[in-house]
């Protein structure tokens, strides 16, 4: 085996040709370990980078819903945005960061966030015939108001309570309680979205005279782990009037009450003034006597 220096030469330079193209070609795309939480209202940045770390300023960079039919999020392409045919709610809200492109940085911001915002998101980096991608998931937070309770009036024997909680994300449970924690039996849980996607939601309980009178409506968001919660106390004698027939009973039994004693001390009346009567009669009658003789 003889081989020339040149030989040699050339052999280095080629390879060392081969790993700048394909270091120029080829890349990673990278996002977050870890779902992205957002708050509601506030901005959030989807990280994304190039590794190794060359410049993005002249490649395509996409960002896209999954699983969406017209998915487009944000478009950068030939050193400028192109969004004319991004998600409409997308519009104006999305920006990447110039000053990061030339890192390799194509993280997204996205400002005021809103509920439909939630899922998987693709940043896509292409640079002529080479492309990768990577997913990041959001989620998507928002916690409600305190819950507010309202007395709706006497129903089906009882009292009906409805309660109310508005700007929650993801859709929150009501539970209703007694005061000692016990789940009470309670309708259906209505649900509604504002215009920024949040749930507002409503459940009714018919509630009986307890101990406490005591009943809480509480809120919970397990998978943001918030809960909100508000307690209510009820006045005993709202109780009463939810049994009409009680306060019947209540009224008759105080009638017929009154009766009998009213009787009773007349009876009594009677049979003294008859006696007294009678006594006189004899009383009477001895004197009668005496003067006859
Ligand atoms: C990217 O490369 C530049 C130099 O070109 C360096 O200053 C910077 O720290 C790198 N950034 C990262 C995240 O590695
Ligand atoms: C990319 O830029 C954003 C905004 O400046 C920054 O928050 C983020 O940490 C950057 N990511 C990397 C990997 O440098």
């Amino acid at each position: 085996m003889n081989i020339s220096w040149s030989e040699c030469l050339c052999l280095i330079l080629l390879l060392l040709q081969l790993t700048t193209v394909s270091t120029l070609e080829s890349f990673e795309v990278l996002g977050p370990a870890h779902p992205v939480v957002a708050v509601v209202g506030e901005d959030v940045v989807l990280p994304c980078y190039l590794k190794p770390n060359i410049s993005a300023v002249d490649l395509h960079v996409e960002w896209f819903r999954v699983q969406t039919n017209n998915p487009l999020v944000h478009l950068y392409q030939d050193h400028e945005d192109r969004n004319e045919n991004q998600i409409p709610s997308y519009r104006g809200r999305t920006s990447l960061f110039p000053e990061e492109l030339r890192n390799g940085n194509t993280s997204l911001k996205v400002k005021n966030v809103k509920g439909s915002d939630n899922g998987k998101y693709k940043c896509l980096v292409q640079s002529g015939e080479f492309f990768d991608d990577s997913s990041i998931e959001v989620y998507i937070k928002a916690v409600g108001t305190q819950p507010v309770i309202s007395t709706e009036g006497y129903k089906e024997g009882g009292i009906s309570l409805v309660c109310e909680s508005k700007g929650w994300y993801p859709q929150p449970q009501v539970v209703w309680m007694d005061s000692e924690g016990h789940s009470l039996p309670a309708g259906h849980t209505e649900t509604h979205t504002d215009s920024m996607d949040l749930f507002t939601v409503r459940r009714r309980v018919i509630v009986q005279e307890t101990e406490t009178n005591r009943f809480t409506c509480r809120v919970l968001q397990q998978q943001i782990n918030e809960m909100k919660e508000t307690i209510t106390n009820i006045p005993g004698e709202m109780f009463h009037c939810a049994h009409p027939w009680k306060v019947i009973f209540v009224v008759v039994f105080t009638l017929a009450a009154v009766c009998i004693i009213g009787c009773t001390i007349l009876l009594h009346r009677f049979v003294k003034r008859r006696k007294r009567r009678a006594q006189l009669k004899e009383q009477h009658g001895e004197l009668e006597e005496q003067h006859g003789k």
